[in-house]
């Protein structure tokens, strides 16, 4: 039983369909008249790319990009790697980088580095999950589902070791899991 290591659940199955629908309704408006280009960082940000684009009433396109920071630690380690890279070219396009969770922002800093070089005509970022505390690099976001505080969380895509993705609501990871 997957529920039985979560300490408290964050946000229910309904809470996150209501704020992913405004984010697409945001996204919707913001980008009137143009076909942004969704890009996925995988893998945490599998589900919520998947509703959001779904809340989205224009044109886009989705692109996808694999890349790791973590291991099987609680804590980044400061190594980007680029394990899947996108498909398409983004050279002129409207990207807008979707995140499951903006922590220490290492991840972003360096992906973002990587990204403007390729020319694209704007780059916004859309987390579901924001802990600002935890910020070591200058990375804001465009687009904020839910501003949360210090705790290591899971569900909704997001992991511990790979695991817990397919909760369907988000909640606190019981320490004893990551303490053992
Ligand atoms: P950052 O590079 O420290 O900003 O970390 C970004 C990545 O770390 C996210 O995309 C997540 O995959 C992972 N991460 C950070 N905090 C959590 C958490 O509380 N639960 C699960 N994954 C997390
Ligand atoms: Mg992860």
């Amino acid at each position: 039983m997957i529920h039985r290591d979560i300490e408290q659940v964050l946000y229910t199955e309904e809470e996150l369909r209501q704020r992913v629908k405004e984010l697409g309704g945001q996204i919707t408006a913001d980008y009137a008249g143009r076909m942004p280009m969704l890009v996925s960082v995988l893998r945490g940000s599998y589900i919520f790319m998947a509703d959001l684009t779904r809340s989205i009433n224009l044109d886009v396109t989705v692109d996808f990009m694999v890349v790791s920071s973590y291991g099987a630690g609680t804590v980044s380690s400061g190594q980007v790697e680029i394990k899947k890279d996108l498909s398409d070219s983004i050279e002129g396009r409207d990207l807008i980088i979707v995140e499951d969770i903006l922590d220490s922002g290492n991840t972003l800093y360096y992906l973002l580095d990587v990204l403007k070089a390729r020319k694209p005509a704007s780059i916004r970022l859309c987390t579901l999950m924001d802990k600002p505390e935890r910020r070591t690099k200058p990375i804001t976001a465009d687009y904020v589902g839910f501003t949360i505080p210090d705790a290591f969380i899971v569900g909704y895509g997001l992991d511990y070791d790979e695991k817990y993705r397919n909760l369907p609501y988000v909640g606190v990871l019981k320490p004893s899991v990551y303490e053992k």
